[in-house]
């Protein structure tokens, strides 16, 4: 097992190895895993192309690390508690041990059908313990797992499958979630209309809404793994072979594949998934990220599972059957680690505290957060109601793109300061950077942040397209990883994210493109240009504001608002729903055509005055009559 910090002090030792002597600090932590075959090299690296390696020609298979390896010790501890979304219907609880054997069996069913090393294969899935079997069965037999969260639409899974040509979709009829049930299946049906990769479609019965089946394309996830055996060897993997492609959207064009590869992945989620929470043999632990987004990746599914820990899984939302149910289920399953998203905490806490007061949550000791900039009074809020102001909260702050938690107090090790990530965990190198690319020295101080050294779990490329990753994140300041965050370190060294600098929002703690909105608001008919951004949201953190350019004269600009919000939710998904749209004659564009965003987002926040310099803009005169046509 890895090592565990257990104080403040032994923090800055291990801190101060993990700066000085990097490659043994990390071949320390790694020697705990099994290897099939030792690493050559720990770690080969370079931020210009970039190129970054770490545990090269060592062999292992993760799923070794996450099931084989506990069963002689915990096989017939849970691994998986299962919370249905209505909870009238039974848990479910998976030991190690069947956990096991279902991915042995799902891996075998996914070779029947055609699957092999290198593959690409799409996972579209509701919440349910198949989701981290197919996640699972597909790193068994090593092919690149790409899931897609199930509140995207067709449009959005089709740009995913197509870009990593996925050749197998796992998916299901359907999802329940709150009072609602999403047709996934039909979704599947809509997308695969341009994907010609996809040669299967492996379907699990969730719901059983009736649903099409194509001859020869779509098979039932019972019947194959009814023909499945249970004893499938796990896939010999180089350390830097991938392990998974997962979405996430960026300022321009389409979403990028953020590529995560095996050994260095393991090695990190494990190390900070002990470290930040303090994991204890036996702990109920429960993060209420989607495995959709990485949060559930890393820290739902592999994490947990790498140190043999009982992992919660919850299929419903927060507020049904009423804004009480994520309390019920710490007391009904007497959750010890809660691991949620600030957005979840505010929208709860707006329910008001008749819906907490019912519980005890005296099992809980550790709270944490992510995903987005947690507010004071959220913050406040969920030590004093939720966490009776006993636990500690850890505010973690990472992305897809680190594949784990970069800047995040230790529980109890770290003293913590509302809305303050606080510290660099070992292994990590943060620096703040001016906007002229100088590194910003000492404390006080505020700048975007950069990484200067890799970590284990650092994206190696983005899927099909090197150059995009270079362009990104390594592009902005020459031999740094960008993360496209502001923030500030204090007087003590401690960071606050202050939130991002480019154009991607993060609504409700989901990171969405603004071109993908807008790409999505396009499609309705009468809408000839839109143009999408930020504005501060109490609960959400972030709202999405649009300005769209409309063909023809339409007197009912409600029932056009009611259009587009169909259409964003039928075409992308309804996490694109922007909260407020505003029909305007013209853009704010530049001579050479570029939305001066800047000035739409002022108005967006409800300035009417101050816009800056608006005399490059062809038309100055289109910013009043936005501006009077602003959407309260
Ligand atoms: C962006 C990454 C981290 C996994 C889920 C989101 C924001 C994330 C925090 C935090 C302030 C945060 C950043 C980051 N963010 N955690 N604790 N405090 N901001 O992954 O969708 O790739 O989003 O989320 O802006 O860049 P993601």
């Amino acid at each position: 097992m890895a090592y565990r910090i257990t104080s403040f002090n032994e923090y800055k030792q291990e801190y101060q190895k993990s700066v000085e002597h990097p490659e043994a600090f990390w071949a320390e932590k790694a020697e705990a895993f099994v290897w099939i075959k030792k690493w050559d090299t720990v770690l080969e690296w370079n931020f210009t192309e970039p190129n970054v390696k770490w545990f090269s020609g060592g062999k292992l298979n993760i799923t070794e690390n996450c099931l084989d390896r506990h069963l002689a010790e915990r096989g017939d501890q849970v691994a998986m508690i299962w919370e249905p979304n209505n909870p009238d219907e039974t848990v479910r609880k998976i030991t190690y041990r069947q956990l096991h054997g279902d991915v042995c069996r799902f891996a075998n069913a996914l070779k029947n059908n055609g699957a092999k090393k290198g593959d690409r294969i799409c996972i579209y899935m509701p919440m349910v313990p198949e989701l981290a079997v197919a996640v699972l069965a597909c790193a068994r037999i090593g092919a690149i797992h790409s899931v897609v969260f199930g509140g995207f639409s067709f449009n959005s899974l089709s740009e995913r499958i197509q870009d990593a040509a996925c050749n197998i979709v796992v998916t299901a009829d359907g999802g329940f979630r709150g009072a609602k049930d999403i047709p996934l299946k039909k979704i599947v049906d809509e997308a695969l209309l341009t994907c010609p990769s996809v040669k299967k479609v492996i379907v699990l019965k969730r719901t059983g809404i009736a649903i099409n089946m194509a001859d020869g394309r779509d098979v039932w996830w019972e019947s194959e793994v009814r023909k499945a055996s249970t004893d499938c060897p796990a896939e010999v993997m180089d350390s830097e072979d991938m392990l998974f492609i997962l979405y996430t959207s960026g300022s321009t064009g389409k979403p990028k594949g953020v590529v995560h590869t095996t050994g260095g992945y393991m090695v990190y989620v494990d190390y900070t998934f002990k470290n930040v929470f303090q994991y204890n043999d036996g702990d109920v632990y429960w993060c209420t990220a989607d495995v959709g987004w990485v949060t559930g990746h890393s820290y739902l599914i592999y994490g947990p599972l790498l140190a043999g820990a009982i992992t919660l899984m919850f299929e419903g939302i927060p507020v049904f059957p009423d804004a009480g149910r994520f309390w019920k289920v710490i007391d009904k399953h007497q959750v010890n680690i809660f691991y949620t998203a600030p957005t979840a905490i505010r929208s709860l806490e707006a329910h008001g505290l008749d819906y907490v007061k019912p519980y005890k949550l005296d099992s809980l000791r550790v709270l944490g957060t992510v995903g987005e900039p947690i507010n004071e009074e959220a913050w406040l809020w969920y030590h004093e109601n939720i966490g009776k102001g006993q636990c500690p909260i850890v505010d973690t702050w990472w992305q897809t793109e680190t594949g784990g938690i970069m800047i995040s107090p230790l529980v109890g090790i770290t003293e913590t300061k509302p809305s303050f990530a606080t510290l660099p965990l070992p292994g990590v190198q943060p620096v703040l950077m001016d906007e002229g690319g100088k590194e910003l020295k000492g404390n006080n101080v505020e700048g975007r942040l950069c990484m200067k050294f890799p970590w284990p779990s650092i994206i190696r490329t983005t899927y099909g397209n090197h150059e995009r990753c270079h362009d990104n994140y390594f592009s902005h300041y020459k031999g740094y990883y960008f993360t496209g965050d502001g923030c500030k370190r204090d007087e003590n060294g401690y960071y606050r994210i202050t939130g991002r600098v480019d154009d991607v929002i993060k609504v409700s703690g989901h990171l969405l493109g603004t071109a993908e909105i807008e790409n999505a608001i396009n499609q309705h008919p009468d809408i000839v240009e839109s143009a999408v951004v930020g504005f501060p949201h109490d609960i959400k953190g972030w709202g999405i504001y649009a300005f769209v350019i409309c063909r023809n004269e339409r007197k009912d600009v409600d029932t056009l608002r009611k259009e587009i919000l169909e259409t964003v939710t039928k075409y992308m998904g309804a996490i694109g729903k922007p909260d407020k749209i505003q029909v305007v004659p013209g853009l704010p564009k530049t001579r050479s055509g570029k939305i001066m965003r800047r000035i739409l987002r002022k108005i967006s926040e409800g300035e009417t005055a101050n816009f800056g310099d608006t005399s490059t803009l062809l038309d100055p005169a289109v910013v009043e009559e936005i501006k009077n046509g602003a959407v309260k």
